[in-house]
């Protein structure tokens, strides 16, 4: 009997470790786990592929040509060493342009690019294209930008690239709690980030802590409400009150609210003036928070919760 109830024990050990295995979606064999909180001495997060990479950034979706080299080569020099492009945005040569032209080590910088759902049947191909147009040695971070036909296969492709040294570090655009339930089973190398949009009217206060709980960094896009809601994010009643009170702009206060959420900010700007601000980012956390409040429509959110002063 008691040898009986022993072998029970170790079954039911056996089945638990392997069912919290599965739950985190960690411990392969191929990937770094650990902390992914934010270090605001340095900027930067701890990714789980032992990449470093930057907390805030530039989005550069709608800057093409010489607007996105200018654009790129003004946050550089306002000290942003993260930039996100997109073969959808048709300017990942004007992104290398303007790193290759910085005169910053290329290790200082990190990249991000994405393939789009239309290259997935051919990722092998997209991902050289994207690398000649880039033309930075490599690429620091590779996504999916949406789920789509192909997807696990073109994901082992960028495995692939990662194995080649031509990518350092994959991830994943607007997957959410079921799509990367089904889609991480099926791959080798545990996605290291997932962007998706996330601002004050797109809360996503579910699905952030599931992404952390596996592990991975959350990026947002849109920080600023996107193109459209920007000016009404911007004019928001209680983001303005919190602003005033603390002699910072609307912008600052909903970038500082997205850090304190552990969300990486990539906002889009063609203005040195915006992108300069876009980086005065205090450093000191739990400052204030924005009541977290789920708005079904575009009004004015409802409350705020000050726990301490945004200045010092
Ligand atoms: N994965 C995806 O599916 C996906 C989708 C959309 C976007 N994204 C990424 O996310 C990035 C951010 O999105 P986004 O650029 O579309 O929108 P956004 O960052 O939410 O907003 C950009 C708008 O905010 C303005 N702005 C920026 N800083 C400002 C400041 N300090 N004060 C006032 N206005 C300011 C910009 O105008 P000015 O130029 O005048 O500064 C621009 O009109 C994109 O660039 C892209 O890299 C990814």
């Amino acid at each position: 009997m008691k040898r009986l109830y022993n072998l029970m024990l170790v079954c039911l050990l056996i089945v638990s470790l392997s069912a919290c295995g599965k739950q985190a979606g960690t411990g392969r064999d191929n990937t770094v786990t650990g902390d992914i909180s934010f270090n605001f001495e340095t900027k930067t997060v701890l990714l789980n592929s032992g990449y470093e990479m930057p907390i805030y950034g530039i989005g550069t979706y709608s800057l093409t040509g010489d607007t996105c080299v200018e654009s790129v080569t003004a946050a550089l020099n306002s000290g942003v060493r993260l930039i996100d492009t997109a073969y959808m945005y048709h300017n990942e040569e004007s992104v290398g342009e303007a790193v290759r032209n910085s005169g910053i080590p290329r290790e200082e910088i990190f990249v991000v690019t994405k393939l789009y759902p239309n290259q997935f049947s051919d990722a092998e191909a997209a991902i050289e294209e994207a690398l000649v147009k880039l033309d930075i040695d490599y690429i620091d971070m590779m996504l999916l930008h949406h789920p789509g036909t192909d997807d696990v296969e073109a994901y082992q492709a960028m495995e692939k690239a990662v194995t080649d040294g031509k990518i350092r570090s994959l991830g994943l655009s607007n997957w959410y709690v079921e799509e990367l339930e089904e889609f991480i089973p099926q791959i080798n190398i545990m996605p290291a980030l997932v962007q998706n949009e996330i601002h004050p009217y797109y809360q996503e206060n579910d699905v952030i802590p599931y992404i952390h709980s596996l592990g991975l960094v959350v990026q947002g896009w849109y920080p600023l409400g996107g193109r459209g809601y920007t000016a009404e994010l911007l004019g928001n009643e209680v983001i303005s009150e919190i602003a005033a009170a603390h002699g910072k702009s609307s912008a600052q206060v909903i970038l500082r609210w997205n850090l304190q959420k552990g969300v990486v900010v990539i906002p889009g700007s063609s203005n040195p003036d915006h992108i300069q601000e876009n980086v005065e980012l205090k450093q000191r956390s739990c400052c204030f928070s924005i009541c977290e409040y789920k708005l079904k429509t575009h009004t004015a959110l409802s409350c705020l919760v000050e726990t301490g002063d945004f200045q010092r």
